[in-house]
């Protein structure tokens, strides 16, 4: 068996590694987080039906929140992420290809959710309060927002300037971490080995992800309108600490909450 390298440079995120994902990502527990973020709608948003699923990936999430009676349709830049959330999701889910923060969302949504640090892909100036105008703008006057974020610890003391890797078998990596203090940000240099066919090929990705601190995700939710109704530890009911590797954030437009029942 041999190894093909492609030439051409690195692909766009996810492009090669949308391949692999679903394997990739076989120990996060997306079942526990559609749990969580069933249990937070029904508290802030009670009576939300439909979900727009943000950076929705291969639609593992996006297909748990269907099982749990939500309508959801899913965006996400990666055409390669999105030809796999097609075998994943209900037929005929409502799936668009969207360069963020820029692109313009669907609208009249209940709830939008963010998950597994799409957030910090946000790393551009006024990325994160272009990406909350959009969410706002794509939600209902009573509409809420729950994502998670990578937080500084976890980009400065887990990722910083490590490298690992694994061989699965059907595909191998090698991910490099360069970490860049003073842009808040760390990119990820993946070399990534897929078999295929006879051969395994050597593909490229650079991905940048970024931290924001509270002050800043909480300036960037007032700018585009919404109030902070939690910050928690993670999938969890517990409050984020300094400690927290991961939070999730629950915002709400104006109006939700005030709603006659
Ligand atoms: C770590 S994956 C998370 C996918 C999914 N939310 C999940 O929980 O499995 C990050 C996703 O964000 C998407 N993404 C990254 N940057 C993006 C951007 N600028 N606009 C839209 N999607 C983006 C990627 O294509 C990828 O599918």
């Amino acid at each position: 068996m041999g190894t093909r390298t492609r030439t051409d440079g690195p692909l766009k995120p996810y492009e090669a590694l949308s391949a692999v994902y679903d394997a990739w990502t076989a120990n996060n527990d997306y079942d526990a987080w559609a749990d969580f973020i069933d249990a937070r709608l029904r508290r802030h948003a009670p009576g939300a039906a439909d979900l727009l699923d943000v950076c929705c990936g291969t639609g593992l999430l996006t297909a748990r929140l269907q099982k749990r009676g939500y309508r959801v349709a899913g965006v996400d830049s990666s055409e390669g992420m999105l030809d796999k959330a097609r075998g994943n999701v209900a037929d005929g889910t409502r799936l668009v290809r969207a360069d963020l923060p820029a692109a313009a969302l669907p609208g009249g949504f209940d709830a939008a959710v963010c998950t597994f640090d799409s957030v910090n892909y946000m790393a551009g100036e006024d990325g994160l309060v272009q990406l909350l105008e959009s969410v706002a703008a794509a939600l209902s006057p009573t509409g809420v927002f729950l994502f998670d974020v990578n937080t500084r610890g976890k980009l400065e003391n887990i990722f910083g300037d490590s490298h690992y890797g694994d061989d699965c078998g059907d595909f191998a990596y090698v991910w490099r971490n360069r970490h860049h203090p003073e842009q808040q940000s760390v990119d990820f240099l993946i070399t990534l080995f897929l078999r295929e066919g006879g051969a395994f090929t050597r593909y490229e990705e650079h991905h940048r992800q970024r931290w924001f601190s509270h002050e800043e995700i909480r300036a960037a939710a007032d700018r585009a309108g919404f109030r902070v109704l939690e910050v928690l530890d993670d999938y969890t009911p517990a409050p984020a600490t300094q400690d927290s590797f991961r939070e999730t954030w629950v915002l709400a437009k104006p109006a939700a909450g005030t709603a006659s029942p």
